[in-house]
């Protein structure tokens, strides 16, 4: 693990940290809530863990071993067998659980009303095909500042929206910036993307972990499995064997409560194709119809939802094309799968949706019925660069049948999204930059929400 003790020394500057038992420890929240710690450490056994000062074992979810190469997104020249060299451990918290700590290091525990939540996305280093980010650079690779800077900020839950793992093939060496970092699906990878530079925001409060499309089964899902889903680690859905893709690539949906009757809802649909309508009758539907069912079971059950999940439904992307600006709607599967359920899209419970995918920085509020929006896919990796007009050409819409009211935008400015608890339906929004300057407010009232600044620059 030197990957980790250089970067948490570079970015916390503390030897004392450096020495301490050399592991990842962490705290995700599942389904309804419960505490799952998980422990990642190149020891064969798994630490006990002491939960209000009674010691018991943790359970090994997922022995050290090298899965042999499966077919990627990547050419087989460009992938290699995934080796995972450390054990995977975990424990869940019973309800109230007071204290807990693994190796004398305490872990950031739920409390019983979350005000404070982070919102990072989009986190790992960009190294496939012509695409590079120079990820030795702490200034064009932030993700590490913008972890001790959100840490620093004191949230009651991280949530992150996705898409963690980017370093999929070598870095070349004409491109010194990258050299010498570690590539494929592997461990080593995950560590220098992930796990590294997350350290001091991984002990700072429990996270929600939301599944990107870089955590497919085809991508960086055998990892994901291992170390971070919150289901069980079966055969059926370790992402080894491409056989059984469609069932690794579907995950449950569910919900964390944040007290006094909100709620996250987390769905995953990261395998939803972005540009295709995906005919609601096709089998691969299925999985799609559920998830809408069981989010609109979920949120009617809390006064207030934010829905986490990876692929924007009613956000905008834009490109460029020979000095033509060409914005394009959200996710055309989710949207014609959703759609043919309720013409408005999303149950009429959900309140606030929270994305990422697009690497920016996005709000969108409507004067139909859908819930805002929100895009912080700005946390990391190498950003979208293409701007939005302050005020969007007639007709733009991210969905049909969307009428946008307000939008808000940051492009090219890496960052992260806190929101505050006011009351039940109103939350404070901040988007704060790498120098931990806020540069953009919003306000959510239930399903609305309104941001000072339309565009910052
Ligand atoms: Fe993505």
């Amino acid at each position: 693990m030197r990957v980790f003790t250089l970067l948490l020394s570079l970015v916390v500057g503390t030897a004392a940290q450096a020495a301490e038992p050399d592991f990842v420890s962490f705290v995700e929240r599942g389904a309804d809530g419960v505490a799952i710690v998980r422990v990642i450490t190149e020891a064969k056994a798994c630490p006990a863990i002491a939960i209000d000062g009674h010691e018991q074992p943790m359970t090994v979810r997922a022995p050290a071993g090298s899965e042999p190469l499966r077919p990627t997104a990547s050419s087989p020249a460009n992938s290699k067998p995934s080796v995972f060299p450390v054990t995977s451990c975990e424990a869940t918290l019973p309800p109230n659980t007071q204290t807990a700590s693994v190796a004398g290091r305490s872990l950031a525990l739920p409390k019983p009303r979350t005000d404070r939540i982070v919102v990072i996305g989009d986190t790992g280093c960009r190294i496939k095909g012509k695409a590079v980010q120079p990820c030795n650079d702490v200034n064009k690779y932030p993700f590490a500042k913008i972890a001790a800077l959100a840490a620093a900020w004191k949230p009651d839950l991280v949530v992150h929206v996705g898409d963690y793992q980017y370093r999929e093939n070598a870095c070349p060496e004409s491109m010194p910036g990258c050299s010498e970092s570690p590539w494929g699906y592997g461990w080593d990878t995950w560590n220098a993307d992930f796990f590294a530079p997350a350290q001091p925001l991984l002990r700072a409060a429990p996270w929600v972990l939301v599944r990107g499309n870089h955590e497919n089964c085809f991508r960086a899902g055998q990892g994901w499995m291992r170390f971070i889903d919150p289901n069980p680690w079966t055969p059926a859905r370790d992402c080894n064997d491409p056989a059984h893709d469609i069932t690794g690539d579907d995950s449950p949906v569910f919900a964390v409560p944040l007290g006094d009757g909100a709620q996250i809802v987390v769905m995953d649909l990261a395998f939803a194709d972005e540009g295709k309508p995906l005919d609601p009758k096709d089998p691969l539907a299925a999985p799609i119809v559920a998830a809408y069912r069981r989010i609109d079971d979920l949120s009617r059950a809390a006064s207030f939802t934010f829905l986490a999940t990876h692929k924007p439904i009613l956000g905008l992307s834009a490109s460029e094309k020979g000095g033509q600006l060409h914005l394009r709607p959200g996710n055309a599967t989710i949207q014609a799968v959703f759609g043919s359920l309720n013409p408005d899209l999303l149950p009429p419970k959900i309140d606030t949706l929270l994305a990422g995918h697009y690497h920016v920085w996005q709000q969108v509020d409507f004067s139909t019925p859908h819930p805002s929006q929100f895009i912080a896919g700005f946390s990391g990796t190498l950003e979208d660069t293409v701007p939005i007009p302050d005020t969007l050409p007639p007709g733009t819409t991210p969905a049909p049948g969307a009428q946008p009211d307000h939008f808000s935008s940051w492009i090219d400015g890496f960052g992260f999204m806190t929101l505050e608890r006011r009351d039940a339906p109103h939350w404070d929004v901040k988007v704060w930059n790498l120098a931990g300057k806020v540069v953009n407010t919003c306000e959510i009232a239930g399903r609305h929400s309104k941001c000072a600044i339309a565009r910052v620059h």
